[in-house]
């Protein structure tokens, strides 16, 4: 299963996703491809927000060594799994697919735990600490349900 996490900046929800399910992943044997992208080009080659490498190493998960990179149509095919933070991402990913398979590669995290409901990661970057970890609660809870979900 190839993963790729998505969100505006990739610099503080996506890292923060692909450190936890690739935590997670090891933890249960599973063996993924995890990466992470933002769909804007704000931060590229940038290591994660301090705030969410800081909240990160509290749970004993180092994401320091990541650089952000911008999401590309490339990605469709690289990945069986495009996982966008919120609504926006989401329809920005969209919008960028070719065809109805590329199109299906595309959910929303938050559904796996709260199905339909399409709700969002919220944007902790300028907000203070106990935004991220709020994000981190909400990323602990979708990274459980994938594992369970695919093998
Ligand atoms: P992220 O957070 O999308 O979770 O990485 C953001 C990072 C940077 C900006 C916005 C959101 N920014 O506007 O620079």
């Amino acid at each position: 299963m190839k993963i790729l996490m998505v969100c505006l900046g990739n610099i503080c929800r996506s890292p923060m996703a692909e450190g936890i399910l690739r935590n997670k992943a090891q933890k249960a044997g599973k063996n993924y491809h995890i990466d992470s992208a933002g769909t804007s080009g704000y931060h590229i080659g940038e290591a994660p927000d301090k705030r969410a490498i800081e909240k990160m190493k509290k749970y004993h998960i180092d994401i320091s060594a990541l650089r952000a990179r911008q999401f590309t149509v490339e990605d469709f095919d690289r990945f069986d799994l495009i996982l966008a933070m919120d609504t926006s991402n989401y329809q920005n990913i969209l919008r960028l697919a070719s065809n109805e398979h590329q199109k299906q590669k595309v959910k929303l995290i938050m559904n796996y735990v709260y199905p339909n409901e399409n709700l969002s990661v919220p944007d902790p970057y300028y907000g203070g600490d106990d935004g991220f970890e709020k994000v981190y609660e909400m990323l602990c809870l979708a990274s459980d349900k994938i594992i369970e979900q695919y093998p």
